[in-house]
């Protein structure tokens, strides 16, 4: 069994994208930048937002970290989004979600301008990854999958793939992603699945993206599976766990990640690749090789 430590290889890319920002500003040029917007407290997004900051901070990216109350109406997100999509000098924004209610977050995801949007949820990114545009942003989860299994040379093509939960942000770009070149045969489920079981026992890579801890048992998945386990929970005794019961699992299965320590930091690194990705962009540099796909 082949433990995938999306830590590791997260450790590799950075490393890569160090060297490259280096090269850019021996040339003159400025460092790339990406805006993190927050509005409110949640502990959670607190946390994956230092994450970002840090893990930008490693390699060289200069981040910009707004802050915002939680109060804060639509309007003044909006018209700071605005601000930001005017000023040359930064390269990407994010928006962390979920969102206070009171704000509508697809009208906030589309004020982002599509060449900034570092998350790759603009309807334009999504409408590239869908129809195979170049040059578009693919969404960070989905991409440090990729990036992954590429890594691990985990073969893709003509697999039979499930993915479960069809979320904007990873279940429905990830579907995507694999049918890019009719590289493999996918098969989304969701809350309105029929069978669940029957599905996810027909998976050669099994991915699951729902929030719920232990909803994928081992005798739900193959023998000798791939499985990517996006999910991380938080249970009463404090301990962050993902939606399959990794110890069980890992006994049958050929590969799979660890939560925490696999998706996360991959989603993280993809986060970066699109930075620069945006930044080569912006400078007149073909697409970044990493979002090739
Ligand atoms: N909240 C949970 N995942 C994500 C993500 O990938 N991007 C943003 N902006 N917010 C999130």
């Amino acid at each position: 069994m082949i433990l995938l430590d999306g830590k590791a290889v997260a450790s590799e890319i950075k490393q890569l994208l160090k060297k490259e920002i280096n090269g850019y500003i021996k040339n003159g040029l400025r460092p790339p930048s990406l805006a993190v917007i927050l509005v409110g407290d949640d502990p959670a997004s607190n946390v994956y937002v230092k994450n970002k900051r840090e893990s930008s901070e490693e390699v060289g990216i200069n981040s910009l970290c707004l802050k915002l109350p939680s109060e804060t109406t639509e309007e003044e997100l909006l018209k700071l989004i605005e601000k930001l999509n005017n000023d040359d000098d930064i390269d990407g924004i994010l928006v962390q979600l979920p969102l206070p209610p009171h704000i509508h977050t697809q009208k906030v995801i589309e004020a982002i301008s599509p060449t900034k949007d570092v998350d790759g949820f603009h309807p334009l990114n999504m409408g590239k990854l869908a129809t195979n545009v170049k040059d578009g942003v693919i969404p960070c989860t989905p991409l440090g999958i990729w990036l992954m299994l590429k890594h691990y040379k985990i073969p893709t093509f003509k697999k039979d793939v499930v993915i479960v939960g069809a979320s904007n942000i990873v279940g429905k770009p990830m579907s995507l992603l694999f049918l890019k070149n009719e590289e493999a045969t996918v098969t989304v489920c969701h809350r309105n699945t029929r069978d669940l079981k029957s599905h996810t026992l027909a998976a050669e890579i099994l991915i699951v993206a729902v929030g719920k801890p232990k909803l994928i048992t081992a005798d739900m998945v193959q023998e000798g599976a791939v499985v990517i386990d996006v999910g991380i929970n938080k249970l009463e005794n404090g301990k962050l766990v993902g939606d399959t019961d990794f110890e069980k699992l890992k006994e049958k299965v050929s590969a799979i990640t660890p939560v925490p320590g696999g998706v996360g930091p991959m989603t993280v690194a993809s986060l970066l690749v699109n930075t620069v990705h945006l930044y080569r962009l912006r400078h007149g540099f073909p697409a970044h090789p990493l979002t090739e796909i």
